[in-house]
């Protein structure tokens, strides 16, 4: 491995420098993968391993990053289970049949690992081998909550009504259905790592809904459970979430060699509450991308500033680069982070 600051900081070993990535770093942003997508729907891309590989590497060639993420969705591999996904333009992903009652829950096959999302796993291996060990290739699922709310919303939500319904009112249907999804979870991260994903990250992107009770009782098991399966074998697992200051300590509980968090939290207090044995990633605002330079700049000097003095930062923004983000401002930024030592 080339460079390998990333893993470092993920086993919270010295680094030269503190190791960024940015999560949606291959997206909506970059006219290259505009212009890919103008020939290939969304789910086209994600099931055409050779165009997943390339809007993979498209960030790689134009930044310094120190990872690539592999190019997909959270969605997709829900379709192993029966799950009927659908990209349209506008209104985001929506799911054709919901799951909302037991027999739904009943009817979701329980894949094998070959079965889930095979294309992103033969862009994994594509990936790897294109990348050379120049820098670790990261491979994700959804979270089994994140996943459960789509499923049963059939698709964006401002409230999360029936999944919150679900979880209060058929308990015994909600166990049943984050039982099934953390086994998905599980052995789909697993099969990333054997694909040749070196990282593993999980997207509980929408959990911050949840009151810290709930997280406890309705999510934390499976949660806990996906990790194991995904982490079994050394490969390191970033367990990110947005909106949970309020219950940090309860993420950590679930587990992940590296915690990401959002800009709601100060990076100092967050670490403090998770403790030194762990590894934390983010967390700058992404809305800075949009800022002028040296505004942007400042921000990212405070983040690397409340992480100074731990060994484990991983440079990162607290949610995904916006479409709005012009490129030579993550040239910008990638350029300050690696220019202070750490
Ligand atoms: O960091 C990464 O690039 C990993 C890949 C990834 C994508 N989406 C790529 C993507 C991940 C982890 C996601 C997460 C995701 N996707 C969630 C969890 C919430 C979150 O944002 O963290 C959900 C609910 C989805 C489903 C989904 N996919 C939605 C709601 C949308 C439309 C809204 C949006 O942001 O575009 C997508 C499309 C999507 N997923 C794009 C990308 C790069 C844009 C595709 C395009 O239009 O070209």
């Amino acid at each position: 491995m080339m460079n390998d600051r990333f893993l470092r900081a993920c086993r919270r070993e010295p680094v030269d420098c503190t190791p960024i990535w940015l999560m949606r770093q291959a997206g909506r942003y970059l006219p290259e993968y505009r212009k890919l997508r103008e020939r290939h729907s969304m789910l086209e891309a994600i099931k055409t391993p050779d165009v997943a590989v390339e809007i993979t590497l498209q960030p790689m060639r134009r930044f310094d990053l120190d990872a690539a993420i592999i190019f997909g969705d959270i969605l997709p591999p829900l379709e192993s289970m029966g799950v009927e996904v659908r990209f349209t333009s506008g209104d985001g992903p929506a799911i054709m049949n919901p799951v909302r009652i037991a027999a739904d829950v009943e009817r979701l096959r329980v894949p094998v690992a070959e079965e889930i999302a095979p294309y992103t796993q033969e862009a994994i291996r594509l990936t790897s081998k294109e990348l050379a060990g120049r820098v670790p290739l990261i491979g994700f699922s959804g979270a089994p909550f994140t996943l459960a709310s789509y499923l049963v919303e059939g698709g964006f939500s401002r409230d999360y009504s029936l999944t919150k319904g679900l979880m209060y009112q058929e308990p015994a249907v909600w166990h049943g259905l984050m039982d099934k999804l953390s086994h998905l979870v599980g052995t789909y991260l697993r099969a990333q790592a054997r694909a040749g994903a070196q990282a593993l990250q999980l997207f509980d992107s929408w959990v911050g809904i949840l009151s810290p009770a709930d997280y406890r009782e309705f999510v934390l098991p499976y949660s806990r459970r996906a990790i194991e399966m995904a982490g079994g074998e050394g490969t390191p697992v970033i367990h990110f979430t947005t909106g949970t200051a309020g219950m940090l300590e309860l993420i950590r509980e679930a587990g992940g060699d590296v915690i990401g968090i959002d800009w709601r939290t100060d990076l100092d207090s967050a670490w403090e509450r998770l403790g030194a044995n762990v590894s934390v990633q983010g967390n700058l605002d992404p809305v800075l991308l949009l800022a002028p330079v040296p505004q942007l700049t400042r921000r990212a000097a405070l983040v690397l500033d409340q992480a100074a003095g731990h060994l484990g930062h991983i440079f990162n923004l607290g949610h995904g680069v916006l479409p709005a983000t012009p490129p030579d401002h993550v040239e910008a930024l990638v350029e300050m982070v690696h220019s202070r030592t750490a």
